[in-house]
C-alpha cells in the first residue's frame, strides 16, 4: 500500500534549531515503520522560501531573498543526512517547477469562482505571515507567538473564499472524528469552525517576494496557500520519470506541531475543495519543544543546534531522546541534563550493556555459535506481541508510547540475564541444556527488540543486527523463532560513555 507522510516545509529566514529535528525524527521514525510494515512509503520535507518571514530577514542582513534562501536551505537539506532521515524529496518553494504549479492549480480555483479582489484592513504579522483576529492577539497587541508588537495593515489583496466551505469542512469533521490526531487537537480545529469562517486573503501586492498571481502579475499569491500546495506540487516532479501524484495523492499523513494548525486544518482542504482535488486523510499535531518553559525558536533565542548534539552524542541518542522524553502530542522541556540521564541509564546501562552482554557471554561460553535449541516458551510469550502493541501504538501516532511498549521488553530481558544468571550455569556441564536454552533465548529477544527499535534508532540497530547476522529488519522478522540467530561477531559498546 502506498503511504505518503509530509512534514512541514520550514522558512529559511534562518538556520534550523531542534525544534525543526525533531518534526523531521518524528515523521522518519513514521515512516521507517511503515516500510517495516512493506508499505510503499513516500516521505516528503522541504523548505517555505516565500513571503515575509526570508524576505524581512533578508534585508535585516543585507541580502537578497534568493541568496539567504539559498544559504539556509542548503543548511536545511543538510539535516536529514545527517540525522539519518529517509525522506524521499526535499522541495524547496522556490524551484519553478513548484511554482508553475501552484499558479495553474491557483487559477483553476479563480475560474471557479472562489476568489474576489477587495481590500484587506486588520492586524498582521510578519513573521507568522498570518493575519490575526483581535482574539488572536496578545496584551498591548502583540503576537502571541513571537511576542513582537503588531501594526493594522491596510492593503488591496485578492481574497479566497473560505467561508464558502463552511458547511463541507462542518461535514468532514463530522464524518472522520479521525481527521486529526490527537484528540484535542481536532476539537480545537472544530472550534475553530465553529466560530465561523471568514474568506482570506490569498495575495500580497505590497510584497514581490513569491509567486506571481497569473491573472494579476502585480500580486505575488500568499505565502501559506503557495506553501501549503507543496504537498501536491512535489509529486509531479520528484521522480525524474515518472508523475508520483497517481500513486500517492492524497497524503496518509501531515505531520506538524500545533502552531500551523489553522492552516492545515482548515485553510488546506478548503483549497484542496475549490480546487477539486482529494482531501489529505490525516493530520498527526504534536506539541512544542520548550527551554525554559517557552517554545524553543529563532526568535525567541533559545534555540539548541541539532548538529551539535547529534555530533557529540551520535545521531541515534538524539532521536531517542526526542521521542522518549517529550510525550508525543504534548508540549516537552528538553535540556542536555536530562538528555545525558537518559543517555547513560536507558541506551548505555539499559541497552547498550544489554547487547554487550549477551553477545560477549555467547562469545565465551559457546565460542560464537547460538545454540540450536528450543527457546524458553515463558519470555516467547511475553515479548512476542510486542511487535503488534507498537503497530497499534503507531496507528494511534502515539510514538512515545510505542518506545515505552519496547522498552518493557528491554528491561525483561536485563531481568532474564539476572534471573538466569549464565554465568553460574555455566560453571556447572550438568546445566548445559539450561545455559544452552538461556542463551538462544536471550540472543532472539535482543534480536526482535533490536529490529523493533530500527525506526528510534537506526544507526546502532543495523550495527547491531549485523553483528548477529541477520540483518532483516521488516517487522515480519520482529518474531521469536529458533535459529534466526547461528553465530555472533564482537561488537564495541554501542553507547559509549560520554563524560
Ligand atoms: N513555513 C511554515 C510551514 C509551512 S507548511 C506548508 C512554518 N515554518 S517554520 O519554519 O516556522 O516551521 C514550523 C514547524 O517547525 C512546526 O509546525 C514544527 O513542525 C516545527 N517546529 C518549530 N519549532 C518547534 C518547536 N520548538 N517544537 C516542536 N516543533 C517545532 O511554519
Amino acid at each position: 500500500m502506498p503511504y505518503f507522510i509530509t512534514t512541514p516545509i520550514f522558512y529559511v529566514n534562518a538556520k534550523p534549531h531542534l525544534g525543526h529535528a525533531y518534526s523531521m525524527i518524528a515523521a522518519d521514525v513514521i515512516a521507517r515503520h511503515m516500510r517495516q510494515r512493506g508499505e510503499k512509503v513516500f516521505f516528503l520535507t522541504g523548505t517555505d522560501e516565500h513571503g515575509e518571514p526570508v524576505a524581512l530577514a533578508a534585508e535585516q542582513e543585507g541580502v537578497s531573498p534568493q541568496t539567504l534562501a539559498d544559504l539556509n536551505a542548503a543548511r536545511f537539506a543538510k539535516l536529514p543526512q545527517q540525522l539519518h532521515i529517509t525522506n524521499n524529496f526535499f522541495i524547496r518553494t522556490t524551484d519553478p517547477r513548484h511554482k508553475q504549479r501552484v499558479g495553474e492549480v491557483l487559477q483553476r480555483i479563480y475560474d471557479n469562482g472562489y476568489v474576489y479582489k477587495d481590500v484587506y484592513s486588520g492586524w498582521y504579522c510578519p513573521r507568522c505571515a498570518d493575519f490575526k483576529t483581535e482574539n488572536e492577539l496578545g496584551s498591548e497587541d502583540t503576537c502571541q507567538i513571537h511576542k513582537i508588537s503588531l501594526e493594522r495593515q491596510e492593503e488591496e489583496n485578492w481574497f479566497f473564499r473560505l467561508s464558502a466551505f463552511q458547511d463541507q469542512l462542518e461535514q468532514l469533521y463530522a464524518s472522520l472524528p479521525e481527521f486529526i490526531f490527537p484528540r484535542q487537537r481536532y476539537n480545537e480545529a472544530r472550534s475553530f469552525l465553529g466560530q465561523g469562517l471568514h474568506d482570506v486573503s490569498l495575495s500580497r501586492k505590497a510584497l514581490r517576494w513569491g509567486v506571481e498571481v497569473p491573472w494579476d502579475p502585480q500580486h505575488v499569491f500568499y505565502v501559506w496557500f503557495d506553501a501549503l500546495l507543496n504537498y501536491y506540487t512535489a509529486l509531479h516532479f520528484a521522480s525524474e520519470n515518472q508523475d508520483l501524484t497517481g500513486t500517492f495523492w492524497p497524503p496518509d499523513c501531515h505531520l506538524m506541531a500545533k502552531d500551523i494548525l489553522k492552516f492545515h486544518a482548515i485553510y488546506w482542504p478548503a483549497l484542496l475543495l475549490a480546487a477539486d482535488l482529494p482531501l489529505p486523510k490525516r493530520l498527526t499535531v504534536h506539541g512544542y519543544l520548550l527551554m525554559d518553559g517557552e517554545k524553543m525558536s529563532k526568535s525567541l533565542g533559545n534555540v539548541l543546534d541539532p548538529f551539535v548534539i547529534a555530533e557529540h552524542f551520535g545521531v541515534d541518542a538524539l532521536r531517542y531522546y526526542l521521542v522518549k522524553d517529550v510525550s508525543f502530542g504534548q508540549d516537552g522541556a528538553v535540556s542536555t541534563t536530562a538528555f545525558e540521564e537518559r543517555y547513560e541509564r536507558e541506551l548505555a546501562n539499559e541497552f547498550g550493556n544489554l547487547a554487550s552482554r549477551i553477545i560477549s557471554m555467547i562469545i565465551r561460553y559457546r565460542d560464537s555459535d547460538v545454540p540450536a535449541c528450543q527457546l524458553d516458551e515463558e519470555l516467547v510469550e511475553e515479548l512476542n506481541p510486542i511487535v503488534d502493541n507498537v503497530m497499534a501504538c503507531i496507528d494511534r501516532f502515539e510514538l512515545s508510547a510505542a518506545l515505552e511498549v519496547i522498552w518493557v521488553g528491554v528491561r525483561r530481558l536485563n531481568r532474564y540475564v539476572e534471573e538466569r544468571a549464565p554465568w553460574k550455569l555455566a560453571k556447572d556441564p550438568q546445566l548445559a541444556d539450561e545455559l544452552d536454552c538461556t542463551l538462544a533465548s536471550l540472543v532472539e529477544g535482543l534480536r526482535v527488540l533490536t529490529v523493533v527499535l530500527t525506526p528510534w534508532l537506526p544507526v546502532s540497530s543495523q550495527r547491531l543486527l549485523e553483528t548477529l547476522g541477520a540483518p532483516a529488519n521488516d517487522l515480519a522478522a520482529a518474531k521469536l523463532r529458533q535459529g534466526t540467530v547461528q553465530s555472533l561477531q564482537p561488537i564495541e559498546p554501542l553507547f559509549p560513555k560520554k563524560i
